[in-house]
């Protein structure tokens, strides 16, 4: 996607669609809204007295200039109630007016910044979800079809951001560029968890962390079998063990000259490539959403490949554990017990509390880094998702700074964080008779003695844990949230979270 910025008023823009906002309530729109309204001799003033057009949010009408002004249609989206409004309302309106764009064939469409006037948001942050909420809108996995769908379709080739004040080109140019870098993240981190296992392997995910690493400059090694064995990694191995696909763990690493001697922000994603939950196996219809099981690995990915577009002046390091948790002569076994790369020993209470093996030996490797601080991102247990949903997802971090950060970077990417407990008291369900640990706590609190699992790898440094099971996909059902900029399928949470931590960090 081509995106640009133009400086004028947007009636004069020539483009097949150009996309004006109405906030709910009002009638007689100025601004830009105004100038096109006047521009086509009120026409939009009438759609809002007919009650045609209220401007809640999300709520789209397209009218035809029939050459009042050069651009072939006009797109008024509702921006909603002004007291509701935020960025995400922004990346809402954006997503729902792109979509009508593209529905009625429009190739060049412009856009103004919706909050950038009235709203008063700031004005790069407006352009960037303005950015975001387009492109992500219209992402599309590409898949493996003869008889593709949507071919029919004219897709949105250009988008233009169109600003009417001189001086304020140069925000709406800043905040664009991180947009589109944000969102062709967020679209490689989708296309990852969209592919089927048989593709997107943990040998095919290192080599696609790799081509991004080669492309956008940063340093990348794969550590593979005999290393990670080398490297003490007892709990991951035990993991791949039984799966024909070798493991690799990928380092991936922005140093910027300025930061050669800072302590590195540690970025640590599950990579379960496929999850059948070994021999304690899966039933049919939990396993089958399982190729997801490395959302957290492709945000990680995805997080690196924008910390390095976007030249932040900080040195980050993504890790990626990559496995597969598959059953056959040779995997491991409930009541089996492993060594980590710390030397603590744990019991296999359920082999299908693989993702906490995977990760503990993560940790260890991102503690040996000297971090400044460690933030892993994993589908880690169905008890998150039936203790908060898809909507929000569960964080664990007693460090007030950092979990204040997260807090607010989930606040305004629109990728809501919610505090859980980490209090030791809950160790006692994870102790073991046989070893130190033990992998399940059983049911309850669930996502809780999963994370105090973690804690057990993890020594004296800022540390935030996610889990975000059950928001990795998107299925528009009752209980995932419409957004008009996720699509069926992946949706590339919390990426932009940690993108938002990251560029926070640096101010
Ligand atoms: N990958 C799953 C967690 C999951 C479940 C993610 C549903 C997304 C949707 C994880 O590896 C798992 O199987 N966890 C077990 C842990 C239990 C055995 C202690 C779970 O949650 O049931
Ligand atoms: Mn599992
Ligand atoms: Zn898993």
């Amino acid at each position: 996607m081509n995106v640009t910025i133009q400086q004028g008023g947007i009636q004069t823009v020539a483009a097949d669609a150009i996309i004006v906002n109405l906030f709910q309530g009002v009638t007689a729109p100025t601004g830009a809204t105004g100038a096109v309204d006047q521009a086509l001799g009120g026409a939009i003033s009438e759609l809002i007295a007919a009650g045609d057009l209220r401007g809640k949010a999300g709520e789209t009408v397209v009218l035809y200039p029939r050459g009042a002004i050069p651009a072939r249609r006009v797109i008024v989206v509702g921006l909603g109630k002004p007291d509701k409004f935020d960025l995400e309302a922004v990346r809402e309106a954006a997503g729902a007016a792109i979509k009508q764009a593209q529905k009625v064939g429009a190739a060049a469409v412009a856009t103004v910044v919706h909050g950038g006037g009235a709203g008063g948001l700031d004005l790069a942050e407006a352009a960037q979800a303005v950015v975001e909420g387009s492109l992500l809108a219209l992402y599309r996995y590409d898949a493996p079809r003869v008889q593709k769908e949507n071919d029919d379709e004219t897709p949105v080739d250009s988008l233009i951001l169109v600003e009417f004040d001189a001086v304020k080109i140069g925000a709406v140019e800043a905040g664009a560029r991180a947009g589109q870098i944000i969102a062709e993240s967020v679209a490689l981190a989708r296309t990852l968890v969209n592919q089927p296992s048989n593709i997107a392997t943990p040998t095919a995910l290192a080599q696609a962390a790799q081509a991004m690493c080669g492309e956008v400059g940063l340093i990348c090694r794969v550590l593979d079998e005999p290393e990670l064995r080398a490297e003490g990694m007892g709990a991951l191995l035990a993991v791949t063990q039984g799966s024909d696909q070798p493991a690799k763990f990928v380092v991936m690493e922005h140093c910027p000259e300025s930061c050669l001697t800072q302590p590195p922000v540690v970025l640590v994603g599950k990579g379960v490539a496929f999850d059948t939950g070994g021999y304690s196996i899966k039933p049919a219809e939990s396993m089958l959403g399982m190729k997801a099981d490395m959302a957290g690995a492709a945000a990680v990915i995805g997080a690196m490949r924008a910390a390095a577009l976007l030249q932040l002046p900080l040195r980050v390091i993504g890790l990626t554990p990559l496995v597969e948790n598959m059953i056959s002569a040779t995997a491991y076994k409930p009541a089996d017990v492993f060594t980590a790369k710390n030397g603590l020993t744990i019991e296999i209470a359920n082999t299908d509390a693989e993702g906490r093996l995977i990760l503990a030996d993560a940790l260890c490797y991102a503690g040996e880094l000297k971090p400044a601080a460690v933030i892993d991102v994993a589908t880690l247990t169905g008890a998150k998702g039936v203790a908060l949903g898809s909507r929000t997802n569960a964080l664990f971090c007693d460090d007030d700074v950092l979990r204040e950060a997260l807090l607010a970077a989930g606040q305004k990417t629109g990728e809501p964080l919610w505090r859980m407990p980490l209090d030791p008291a809950y160790d006692r369900q994870i102790k073991s008779t046989v070893a130190d640990l033990k992998n399940s706590g059983g049911r309850s609190g669930g996502a809780i003695t999963a994370a105090r699992f973690l804690a057990h790898f993890v020594g004296d440094w800022p540390w935030a844990h996610i889990d975000m099971a059950g928001s990795a996909e998107y299925s528009g059902g009752p209980e995932d949230t419409p957004r008009s900029y996720l699509v069926k399928g992946a949706t590339g949470i919390p990426l932009r979270t940690l993108v938002e931590y990251l560029r926070s960090v640096v101010e």
